[in-house]
């Protein structure tokens, strides 16, 4: 049939979806140069289907209602627990059925290789799983899946673009787990623009969210994450769906951090610790000792922190470079730590320290390749900068646990006694923290410094 409907279009941007009738050059949402694309109007869409009789739903029917929370049936399926625990517990304890996950990450970081582990787990506890992949051909996933060790006979493969060929696929497998690999190379034929679009992106994602829904099918989506940070276009999706993991790591390093950054179903910022190996991921079980393998105690420039990640302790190692400006303006670098953070404890330590770093270069590095929000960190930064400006080591048993104030005042940080405990199960006999928020009893041996001041801080931490 021709429908007489002229189609409408919109311009999109590709970095955040902001829609505008007309081009733009720069985006008002996000602020991105040359980022619109035409693409056919959603709202235009959704006439031409009901045009079509697809998706129109019958409005005379009994079927909406609402219901008391009485009448809502708790006897759900158990999760799927993969028995790869450092998945598992980023998720909350196992994968609900029905959930629609979003595995966001760098291209080459490892997230086909970690969904094809998950999937192989589950398929051996005798559920049908059916993995989709739009990247690679069967002979390339089957070279993969000899790698990993993976050949249960209930993991199924397809190597599918078209949206509706793996619905209707879904359909006739009916799979326990559906992986769809990535995101950004499906299409749905209906819309008119390339795949990796916002629009099918959103749209493609919209509709595995429905089917997942309805059908009772858990759905982990891969997402390529772009440079900044974002998941390129899926970013709308981020609001859909129920768990957005995202792997971290430095391509250079071999650790790879799973980290979840919402989820519908437990709690967030749960990290899982692996590591790359010729044969595949491998669950690194205690990374506070990982992450210290390396260290040299002896160095200047060292101290080591606890931070929390999700509901876990993590000791890492912070290291820091300082040297004269050769020329210019002198050089502030950091990795795996925020910049302005930095800045702010350089700030600090010159005017409440009298450490004159006006003319350092300074360079700060979490070792590991791991990456740190938490202000509780700020006491072991501090430390590592001026034990690398005197030259003289901190204190090796010890460990810093404390925000920086702008007064140079050392601030509690929450829960303290689970990082004094991580720490003292790694030997160390020393922390150094405010007095607040430390309770005496969960020491257990632990010599405690307490400080309230940077500069007392660094009287006692450097030796
Ligand atoms: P991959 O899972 O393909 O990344 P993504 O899907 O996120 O793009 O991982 C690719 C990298 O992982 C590649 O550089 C090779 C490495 N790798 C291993 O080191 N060991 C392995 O067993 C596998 C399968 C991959
Ligand atoms: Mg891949």
């Amino acid at each position: 049939m021709k429908n007489k409907i002229t189609t409408k279009t919109n311009f999109v941007c590709q970095s955040c979806g902001f829609e505008s009738p007309k081009w733009l050059g720069k985006c008002p949402s996000c602020g991105g140069w040359n980022t619109f694309v035409e693409e056919r109007a959603r709202a235009d869409l959704r006439t031409s289907a009901r045009a079509k009789g697809k998706g129109a739903r019958d409005k005379g029917g009994a079927s909406v209602k609402a219901v008391t929370l009485a009448e809502i049936d708790l006897d759900r399926q158990p999760r799927m627990m993969t028995g790869i625990s450092e998945f598992d517990s980023c998720l909350g304890g196992g994968i609900l059925p029905g959930s629609l996950i979003l595995l966001g990450g760098d291209p080459g970081i490892g997230k086909s290789t970690l969904a094809l582990q998950v999937m192989e787990r589950i398929a051996d506890s005798g559920k049908t799983v059916l993995y989709v992949s739009g990247e690679e051909s069967l002979e390339q996933i089957k070279l993969r899946a000899q790698r990993l060790g993976a050949g249960s006979e209930n993991l199924l493969l397809a190597s599918l673009t078209d949206l509706d060929d793996i619905l209707e696929l879904t359909n006739k497998a009916s799979p326990a787990l559906l992986v769809v690999d990535s995101i950004q190379t499906m299409y749905w034929p209906q819309l008119e623009s390339a795949p990796g679009s916002v629009g099918q992106v959103r749209e493609c994602g919209a509709m595995l969210m429905r089917h997942s829904k309805e059908q009772a099918v858990a759905t982990l989506l891969v997402g390529h994450v772009t440079k900044e940070g974002v998941i390129a276009g899926p970013r709308t999706l981020e609001h859909m769906v129920d768990t957005v993991l995202y792997m971290e790591g430095e391509r250079h390093h071999s650790f790879r951090i799973l980290r979840s950054v919402k989820n519908r179903f437990g709690s967030t910022n749960e990290i899982g610790v692996f590591e790359m190996r010729e044969s595949g991921l491998a669950e690194v079980a205690n990374p506070s000792e990982v992450f210290l393998s390396e260290r040299n105690r002896e160095v200047p420039g060292s101290a080591v922190v606890c931070a929390l990640e999700g509901t876990r302790p993590v000791l890492v190692e912070i290291q820091a470079l300082v040297s004269p400006t050769a020329f210019g303006t002198p050089q502030r670098n950091t990795t795996g730590l925020n910049h302005r953070r930095l800045s702010l404890l350089l700030a600090v330590l010159e005017r409440r320290a009298g450490l004159s770093l006006g003319m350092q270069d300074v360079f700060v590095n979490i070792a590991g390749g791991l990456k740190i929000e938490e202000p509780a960190i700020d006491l072991g930064v501090a430390v590592a900068i001026a034990s690398a400006f005197r030259n003289r080591p901190a204190d090796p048993r010890a460990v810093f646990i404390g925000e920086v104030g702008l007064g140079g005042e050392i601030r509690s940080v929450s829960q303290t006694d689970r990082r004094v405990a991580e720490a003292r199960k790694l030997g160390f006999t020393r922390v150094v923290c405010p007095a607040k928020g430390i309770e005496r009893g969960s020491l257990g041996g632990m010599e405690p410094s307490t400080v309230s001041t940077i500069s007392q801080a660094l009287e006692r931490a450097i030796v």
